[in-house]
C-alpha cells in the first residue's frame, strides 16, 4: 500500500525520485523518505507527512547524485514519523532499502539480528532487511556483485510475508537491486537510465517499456543495463511491454480532482470497457475465456470474491449469474474467504474482482482457490498486475488509470464486464435466450444514458450542499437496489468520514429503525420493478419518524413528502446498479468538498491495499 520509487541513469535523481512520488501519493502518505548516492555515500532524507514537505526538506540540500529509491508510506508497523518513513538503512550505513508489505517474522528476525549485534532506530518491520543484507553480505568471501545479490537473494528467503524492495550499496554505487513477492513492483526502460516504481503511472513521462517482474525474481539495474534473475539466481530473459496510455491520461485533465474526473470518464469506461465484446446484432466475445458448453455445464457453483467496491460489483454478478445462467453463486469477502475453508473442487469457477489487481487479500484467495483445484479467472483494470498474473484466465474492464482512492468508473465498468460475461456463458450455455437481446440492447445504451445523466445532476450538488453537516446517513434498497446502497454507503464514509451504513430496506424494522430519529438522512434506491411499492412502504416508516429522504429512482413516483428525488435514466432492471451509483458518487464528492477534505487522498487509506 505504500509507492515506491528509484531511478539511476545521467540526470539529477532528486527531481525525478520526487516527482514519481507525487504520482504514487494515492498509495499511501503519512510520510515519505528518499536515499540519493552522493559521492558513493548515502543521503538519506525522510519525514512524517505528504511528498510535498519532503521536497521541501530536500530542496534545502544540494543533492547532485544520479541514483536513488524513495518512498510514501502508509504505515503498519510504526507510527507514521520521520524514523519509521523508509527508506531504511542498516547501522553501518551501507544498504539502504524502500519496502512494500509487510515482514510478518520481524520480531523474529529482529531478536535473530540483536543476538549478533545490530541494533534499531524504528519501530518498523523493514529495518529488519538492510540489516539482514548486511549480515548475509558480510558472510561472502568476496566483495562482488554478485555477492551482493546472494545477499540480497539470502535476505528475501528468511523473509516471511509480503515484499517488493529497491536496495542501494555503498559498495555498489552504480547498481541498484530490486525484487518483488506479492507486492508489485515494476521496472522502466529508458535510454542510458531506468527506473523503478510500485506502478506505472509513476515514470510513463520518461518511459513506455516497462518489465512486469514476477514474484521472487531479481534484477541488477545499471543505467545501461537491467540483468534478470530468477529464483534460483539464474540468469532470465524477459520480454518488455509497451504502455500504450498516454501520461496525461494519468493526469487531472482540467478536472479539480481525480474522483471527479473518474465520475465523469464513466460513459468512457463503459464504452471502452464493452468494446469487442459485444457488438450490435453480434453474440457476446470473450476470446480470453474459451470456455465450452460442457466446461460451463460443469460448473456447480461460483465464488465470487473480492473486497470493498470490487465486492459490491460482484453481487450484481451473482444476481445475473443465478438468474440467467443458472448456476449457484456467492459472494465472498476475500479476507473472510480465505480463512473459512470454503468448499472448493475442480467443479468450481472462482471469479476474482479487483481494480488494481494487487489486493493482498484477494491474492491470497486466489491462491487458496487455485491450490484446491478451482477454475481461476480474474478481473481487473490493471494489465499485467499481480492477481491476473495468477489467475487461470483474465479479463479486463478498459477504465483507464484509476488513481483516486475511492472507485468509482473500475466501479461501473466491472459490472458492465460481467453483465456482458453472464450474456457469453449464456449463450454458450444456451439459457433464457429470449431474455438477452434485451440486456444486451441496454448495455449498448449504458454510454449514452450515463452521458445524459451525468449533464443533468446539479440538484444533487446542491442537496449535498444541505445536507453536508448531518452527523450519520443510511442507505436502503431491496434486491440489486442494496448493492447500490452498499456501495454509495461505502463512498460516503471513506471519504467525508461522516458514519454512514447500509440497510436492506426489508431489515430496517428488525433494529435498525431505532437509529432513525427527527432530521436523520436516509437515502433510498427504487428501480427494482416489483418492489418499489414495499421499498416506498419501508421509506413512509422513517419519514413518520422525521427523517429526511432522498431518493434515487427511474420510476415516476409521485409522492410530495420526500425531500428530494433524483430522476435516473430507465435501462433493463439487471444494469440499474450502473446508473443508480452514479448521482450517489456525485452525491459523496460534493459532500466532502463542502466539509474541505481531500477527496483523491482520504486519511487512513490507500489505492492499493497490498497488505493484509
Ligand atoms: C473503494 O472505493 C475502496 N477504495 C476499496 O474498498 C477498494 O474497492 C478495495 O480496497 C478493493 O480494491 P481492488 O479493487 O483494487 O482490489
Ligand atoms: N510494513 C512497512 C511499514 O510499515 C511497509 C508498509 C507499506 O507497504 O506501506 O513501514
Amino acid at each position: 500500500m505504500c509507492g515506491i520509487v528509484g531511478y539511476i541513469g545521467n540526470k539529477k535523481a532528486k527531481s525525478i525520485l520526487i516527482d514519481g512520488l507525487t504520482k504514487l501519493e494515492y498509495r499511501g502518505y503519512d510520510s515519505a523518505g528518499l536515499t540519493i548516492m552522493e559521492n558513493e555515500n548515502f543521503k538519506t532524507l525522510k519525514n512524517k507527512g505528504r511528498v510535498k514537505e519532503l521536497s521541501e526538506l530536500v530542496n534545502q540540500e544540494s543533492l547532485t547524485g544520479t541514483i536513488g529509491i524513495a518512498h510514501t508510506r502508509w504505515a503498519t508497523h510504526g507510527k507514521p514519523s520521520s524514523e519509521n518513513s523508509h527508506p531504511h538503512n542498516d547501522n553501518s550505513n551501507t544498504f539502504s532499502v524502500v519496502h512494500n508489505g509487510i515482514v510478518e517474522n520481524h520480531i523474529e528476525l529482529k531478536n535473530f539480528l540483536k543476538d549478533h549485534d545490530y541494533h534499531f532506530l524504528s519501530e518498523t518491520d523493514t529495518e529488519v532487511i538492510p540489516n539482514l543484507i548486511h549480515y548475509y553480505f558480510a558472510q561472502e568471501e568476496n566483495e562482488t556483485k554478485e555477492a551482493f545479490l546472494k545477499a540480497v537473494h539470502q535476505t528475501c528467503h528468511h523473509l516471511k510475508g509480503s515484499f517488493a524492495i529497491g536496495v542501494l550499496s555503498t559498495h555498489f554505487p552504480d547498481i541498484m537491486i530490486v525484487v518483488r513477492k506479492d507486492s508489485p513492483l515494476v521496472i522502466g526502460k529508458g535510454d542510458g537510465e531506468n527506473f523503478i516504481s510500485s506502478d506505472i503511472p509513476a515514470y510513463l513521462a520518461f518511459t513506455r517499456n516497462f518489465y512486469l517482474l514476477k514474484d521472487n525474481e531479481f534484477a541488477i539495474l545499471s543505467k545501461e543495463n537491467i540483468a534478470f534473475y530468477d529464483d534460483n539466481l539464474h540468469p532470465l530473459t524477459k520480454e518488455s511491454k509497451k504502455i500504450e496510455w498516454n501520461a496525461t491520461s494519468a493526469e487531472k485533465n482540467g478536472y479539480e480532482d481525480f474522483m471527479l474526473k473518474e465520475i465523469y470518464e464513466q460513459p468512457t469506461a463503459i464504452r471502452e470497457t464493452i468494446g469487442s465484446h459485444l457488438m450490435a446484432g453480434q453474440s457476446c466475445r470473450f476470446d480470453e475465456l474459451p470456455f465450452t458448453k460442457d466446461f460451463l455445464n460443469s460448473i456447480q457453483k461460483i465464488y465470487i470474491v473480492a473486497c470493498g467496491t470490487a465486492m459490491h460489483a460482484g453481487l450484481t454478478a451473482k444476481t445475473m449469474l443465478e438468474n440467467i445462467c443458472e448456476i449457484p453463486t456467492e459472494v465472498d469477502i476475500a479476507s473472510e474467504f480465505r480463512y473459512r475453508k470454503p468448499l472448493i473442487n475442480k467443479n468450481t469457477l472462482c471469479i476474482f474482482i479487483s481494480q488494481s489487481g494487487e489486493t493482498a487479500d484477494t491474492l491470497a484467495a486466489l491462491k487458496l482457490a487455485k491450490s484446491k483445484g478451482a477454475t481461476t479467472l480474474a478481473i481487473s483494470n490493471v494489465e499485467g498486475s499481480s492477481i491476473t498474473r495468477e489467475a487461470d484466465f483474465v479479463t479486463y474492464t478498459h477504465a483507464g488509470p484509476e488513481i483516486a482512492v475511492a472507485s468509482t468508473k473500475a466501479y461501473t465498468s466491472q459490472i458492465t464486464l460481467l453483465a456482458i460475461m453472464v450474456l457469453y456463458f449464456a449463450e454458450i450455455l444456451e439459457k433464457n435466450t429470449s431474455t438477452l437481446q434485451d440486456i444486451k440492447n441496454s448495455i449498448l445504451e449504458l454510454p449514452t444514458k450515463a452521458e445524459q445523466l451525468l449533464s443533468n445532476l446539479t440538484e444533487i450538488k446542491n442537496f449535498a450542499k444541505e445536507v453536508y453537516q448531518n452527523k450519520d446517513v443510511f442507505f436502503l434498497g431491496r434486491g440489486l437496489d442494496y448493492n447500490t446502497a452498499a456501495e454509495s454507503s461505502l463512498k460516503l464514509k471513506e471519504i467525508s468520514y461522516i458514519h454512514s451504513e447500509a440497510f436492506f430496506s426489508g431489515e430496517l424494522k428488525h433494529g435498525p429503525i431505532a437509529l432513525i430519529e427527527n432530521d436523520t438522512l436516509v437515502v433510498s434506491i427504487l428501480t427494482v420493478p416489483d418492489l418499489i411499492e414495499k421499498s416506498i412502504s419501508n421509506i413512509q416508516e422513517v419519514i413518520t419518524r422525521g427523517a429526511k429522504t432522498l431518493i434515487i429512482t427511474d420510476k415516476n413516483v409521485e409522492n410530495t413528502n420526500f425531500t428530494k428525488i433524483i430522476k435516473i435514466p430507465e435501462t433493463n432492471h439487471f444494469l440499474s446498479p450502473i446508473l443508480s451509483i452514479i448521482p450517489l458518487q456525485l452525491f459523496a464528492y460534493y459532500i466532502t468538498k463542502q466539509k474541505g477534505l481531500d477527496v483523491d487522498k482520504p486519511r487512513n487509506l490507500a489505492k492499493s491495499v497490498t497488505v493484509e
